[in-house]
């Protein structure tokens, strides 16, 4: 193409855009977000007399039937389907799914060419037709999941564009507890179709649990007579639920017998979801030793329990075959029952306690000749690894299976962080991440006194948004070990289908985005821009989300050349207005409405909220902001912080951000077992009369002030010298929690570079409960006057 014309196709595009929107059409709001959207002049226009023209392999898929019932759902009449023609230039308003030759796409790739005339989809396999048919679909509007008629069309127009589109990750997941809770049939196939609507493709089924065992074994029927049920105290809270007692009947549970199985698996493969089944082992297991005693080490009777169970002390023998022969035989039926490569196996939270009073299990050691109960552990994930990989499956396990030596194929799920998933990666092992902080929908997701009862923490969307699975400490070659990223749904604080909803979304969008859309085209405000008409498409589906966070963002922005510093706000909530001040005083709905990012002069107190009809609709954030030398300064890290606490990463300890004693605020940024030592470089010689660091004790979170800190001034990066060494004042055993300054005044020096250095406390001492583990260190600020 000539130079000239492509500037003229360019120019149209970005008219066409601009143009698209002005005359209503549809905006491109795929999400996940493609790889490459290019628009065209034109549309499609969609409508009763659009003819589904389908290739016979296309034809082996239910790909197209899929679209044509969606449509008809959508008050079009049912679409035909008929045979490619010969020429496929002859065709007009129809649309055609075929293959293209292998490697033409990539895997689970598509490209969806949208003319006037005709739309071409076409993958190089089936997956990839589905997911450009899902794009197809999102480029209808919201309404076609109306089930009210009279406000479809009967005719949709489709903006002209080509489409090409591959995931990031071959592993896109979301889990689901039904342990806990017990979710019917019909649920779980919902839960199916949002995560192939998102083009997840993987569906992890935690079926076996404390509370609940919920599939049905054919050999052991005992397990859902009495392991699917325990007694009804869903009235009180889940902390507080006394166990069954003697003659109380057990009412409350439910399971899934094989033919609902098979049921649910072949409906998740049409839709390309793998469904990986669950069997937890050597722990959360009481359910089923509540049904077959002989399988723990004590043999006691246990019941189901109808709430907390914690410590897991209750766990399977190790030392006794027949716990062997019982796991073997349950894996056998649920791999007769689930297709999938992969068979999960649990490993999480195993108290040992009962293996160390155990005959059987100490003499299990001795034979083996194992070091302890985590080898133990070990031992008995790598048998059952053996008898999976001789089913010509493979295993996966929490992170826990790392414990005692991992076994030799096993892949790992990263969930306590991220530590497991890099120590896997590292040992040449494949890791599926969800760690807690950032993957667990149990969790918060907005303020937790307007939000309904949860577990715990807080993940807003905006915080799964910025999930990022490949851990930077991975080198080169060990980053093809991360497989994707998940999202888990523990449903303890889930009782009802309703709320597993309202947890699920509209962070699993986020998370599918995260999973599937190449890095560098993450823009959290533009996705939440792209996610409304979602969440309306949702409404029409009757489908519940939460709302989010209604929270202002207060953040930063330095430029380091003008050394301007800004303030931006944002929120989760477009269209919704911020108001701020700077007086102090809190925000109303008539203070200065925020536009644009504006400059800091000095010392500021930020605070700002979203209002609807005049009213608060969360609480005020506040940020205070200490203008000094420091601030928006260049600065070279020779420590890491913690992927789990980067406050504001680079800039955190220089943007002029004072964090409060909630070292979950932001602000603070954490390094584990890690000193601090940073260089400030000023840019140039300066006089410096002060310097100060300021960090944080709470010894509850095993957050402990440095031992000491110093700070060396120099004026050419190469010849230091020390202003001082201050050590701590406080002893670690205080129990209030405390922002610490560590404070060098020292008559005015000229310097360009200030070093600072915070020697970390060490293990954590005797007396603590951690003792003898790593601690942290919490820093917000490095001020210099
Ligand atoms: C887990 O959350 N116990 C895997
Ligand atoms: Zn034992």
């Amino acid at each position: 193409m000539k130079k000239r014309s492509l500037l003229l196709v360019i120019l149209f595009g970005v008219l066409y855009c601009s143009q698209a929107q002005a005359q209503g059409l549809p905006a491109i709001n795929i999400i996940p977000k493609p790889v490459s959207v290019k628009l065209k002049p034109g549309t499609f226009k969609l409508n009763g007399n659009t003819v589904l023209y389908v290739s016979n392999e296309a034809k082996e898929t239910a790909t197209a039937g899929f679209f044509a019932s969606l449509i008809g759902n959508a008050g079009l009449k049912r679409l035909r389907l008929q045979d490619i023609p010969k020429d496929m230039k002859s065709v007009s308003n129809g649309i055609i799914f075929r293959f293209t030759l292998k490697g033409n796409i990539p895997p689970e790739g598509y490209v969806l060419n949208i003319t006037p005339e005709r739309i071409i989809l076409e993958a190089s396999e089936g997956a990839g037709l589905f997911y450009g048919m899902q794009s197809l679909i999102q480029l209808l509007p919201p309404e076609i999941y109306s089930v009210n008629k009279d406000r479809v069309n009967s005719q949709y127009s489709i903006p002209c564009m080509e489409i090409r589109d591959h995931p990031r990750f071959h592993y896109r997941g979301m889990h689901l507890d039904v342990s806990r809770h017990f979710f019917p049939k019909e649920f779980i196939k919902q839960y199916i179709d949002l995560i192939a609507m998102y083009k997840m493709n993987v569906f992890h089924w935690h079926l076996t649990d404390d509370n609940g065992w919920r599939i049905e074994i054919k050999k052991y029927p005992k397990l859902t007579g009495i392991g699917a049920w325990r007694v009804d105290h869903e009235n009180d809270p889940w902390n507080k639920r006394e166990p069954q007692k003697p003659g109380e009947p057990a009412t409350y549970g439910g399971f899934y017998t094989q033919e609902d199985i098979r049921e649910i698996v072949k409906y998740a493969g049409q839709r390309y979801v793998t469904i990986i089944p669950e069997i937890e082992m050597p722990a959360h297991c009481v359910e089923v030793l509540a049904a077959y005693p002989n399988l723990s080490c004590k043999g006691n009777q246990v019941t189901v329990p109808p709430g907390s169970y914690w410590p897991n002390t209750d766990i399977y023998c190790a030392g006794n075959d027949s716990v062997f022969i019982f796991l073997q035989d349950v894996l056998s039926e649920v791999i007769d029952l689930f297709p999938s490569e992969y068979i999960h196996i649990g490993g999480d939270e195993a108290d040992k306690t009962s293996w160390t009073a155990c005959p059987r299990c100490q003499a299990r050691i001795k034979a083996e000749g194992l070091k302890d109960e985590n080898e133990l552990q070990s031992y008995f994930v790598k048998r059952i690894e053996k008898f999976i990989l001789s089913k010509n499956r493979r295993m996966i396990g929490w992170d826990e299976i790392l414990d005692g030596g991992i076994a030799p194929e096993a892949t790992v799920m990263s969930w306590r962080g991220v530590e497991g998933g890099i120590a896997a990666a590292r040992q040449g092992h494949d890791a599926i991440m969800t760690p807690e902080d950032y993957c667990y929908f149990d969790h918060y997701q907005a303020l937790s006194s307007t939000e309904p009862k949860a577990i715990g923490g807080f993940l807003p969307l905006k915080k799964v948004y910025s999930y990022e699975p490949v851990p930077e400490e991975l080198k080169a070659d060990e980053r093809k070990h991360i497989l994707g990223a998940q999202g888990n749904l523990w449903t303890e604080f889930i009782p009802t289908v309703k709320q597993a909803e309202y947890m699920a979304l509209p962070r699993m969008i986020a998370l599918s985005e995260v999973d599937w859309s190449p890095k560098g085209k993450r823009d959290f405000l533009e996705f939440r821009t792209r996610l409304t008409p979602h969440l309306r498409k949702l409404d029409f589906m009757k489908v519940n989300y939460s709302p989010g966070s209604f929270k202002v963002d207060i953040n930063t922005r330095f430029d380091q050349k003008t050394g301007k510093a800004e303030v931006i706000l944002s929120s989760e909530q477009p269209g919704i207005p911020i108001y701020y001040t700077l007086n102090g005083n809190d925000p109303d709905s008539k203070s200065t409405q925020y536009t644009d990012p504006f400059d800091i002069k000095g010392n500021m107190v930020i605070k700002a909220g979203l209002f609807v009809d005049g009213n608060l609709k969360e609480k005020i954030s506040e940020r205070n902001f200490l203008f000094h030398l420091a601030v928006g300064k260049k600065i070279k890290y020779m420590s890491t912080w913690s992927e789990r606490y980067p406050a504001g990463g680079e800039t955190a300890l220089i943007d002029g951000l004072r964090g409060s004693k909630d070292h979950h605020d932001g602000l603070w940024q954490g390094y584990l077992a890690n000193d601090i030592d940073v260089i400030i470089d000023f840019g140039k010689e300066i006089p410096v009369t002060s310097v100060m660091a300021t960090l944080l004790q709470n010894q509850k979170a095993w957050i402990f002030l440095p031992k000491y800190v110093e700070f060396s001034l120099s004026s050419n990066g190469k010849k230091w010298h020390s202003v001082n060494q201050v050590l701590n004042p406080v002893s670690p055993k205080e129990e209030q929690v405390f922002i610490q300054p560590f404070t060098q005044p020292f008559p005015s020096t000229p310097a360009r570079y200030l070093r600072v250095t915070a020697k970390n406390y060490g293990v954590c001492p005797a007396w603590h409960e951690g003792a003898g583990q790593a601690s942290w260190i919490f820093a917000d600020e490095i001020v210099v006057y």
